[in-house]
């Protein structure tokens, strides 16, 4: 691009993270939500943004699921760990998603395109908290919750709180309760509304939005027109250090309201 498409690019990214209240924006061309739309601007953006800033050393690397993050996973190649020496684990515990697009699959693509290591979670989704608090103390779970909870990088997805739920077979009543509660997004499996508020957290393990501030890096990646309400939304939650991957989609829908 000429110089002035990228000054304006930048200028556009400030505006963006001013407006949301957030460190840094990148902003790729595009809607990936419309029709012809694609993920890989995101995930390329994504792969660029990790080169630039994963610290250097050893980092454990807590990841969400979700296509967008599957997608960067696909891009990622052993480069990224040229210096550094990454553990990759899955952010959060059962997320109820089909198996390609589960933290746990996208956490272990990523290690197997760097050559770097990473180690899975194995709780399913939809148990009640009596089920599943005695399983924190199974050793082979409890290792990964701390290496989890040690984490210094997260990356993470935002999607619309609808269609998380649909994905997620939630019961209609609930699906009902969200609706009533004008619930706009999903991120970490909190669902929130417009002012990022949150109106229903599913009882999971892993990372909580409320850890993200002491992280060392937090990459949200998530964009198109479809999603901008949603990323709005989570940015009201969101440590200010949250580096935002998005495009114009998503920017334009954010930077018009
Ligand atoms: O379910 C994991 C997750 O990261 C959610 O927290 C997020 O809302 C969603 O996936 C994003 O999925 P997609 O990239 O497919 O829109």
């Amino acid at each position: 691009p000429v110089m002035e498409e990228l000054l304006g690019r930048q200028q556009q990214e400030a505006a963006l993270a001013q407006k949301l209240g957030i460190a840094h924006c990148t902003i790729v061309a595009g809607d990936s939500t419309a029709p012809t739309g694609s993920l890989m601007g995101l995930a390329r953006a994504a792969r660029q943004v990790l080169a630039d800033q994963l610290p250097l050393g050893a980092s454990t690397v807590a990841v969400m699921g979700g296509h967008t993050l599957a997608t960067v996973a696909s891009v990622l190649t052993p480069s990224l760990a040229v210096n550094r020496h990454l553990l990759f684990v899955p952010a959060r515990g059962g997320v109820g998603e089909s198996p390609a697009i589960q933290a746990n699959a996208v956490s272990a693509q990523m290690a197997q395109r760097t050559n770097s290591d990473f180690r899975s979670l194995f709780i399913p989704e939809q148990l009640n908290t009596a089920t599943y608090k005695p399983l924190f103390a199974e050793p082979a779970i409890h290792e990964v919750l701390e290496l989890i909870a040690h984490s210094n990088v997260v990356i993470h997805g935002i999607g619309q709180a609808l269609v998380m739920a649909k994905r997620r077979n939630i019961a209609p009543h609930v699906i009902d309760d969200l609706t009533a509660a004008h619930a706009v997004g999903e991120a970490f499996g909190y669902f929130f509304d417009a002012e990022g508020h949150v109106v229903s957290k599913f009882p999971r393990i892993g990372v909580e939005i409320e850890d993200l501030a002491a992280k060392q890096l937090v990459i949200a990646v998530a964009g198109g027109a479809e999603k901008g309400a949603a990323i709005a939304a989570y940015m009201h939650l969101a440590p200010a250090s949250t580096w935002l991957i998005t495009d114009e989609g998503a920017a334009d829908f954010v930077l018009k309201k």
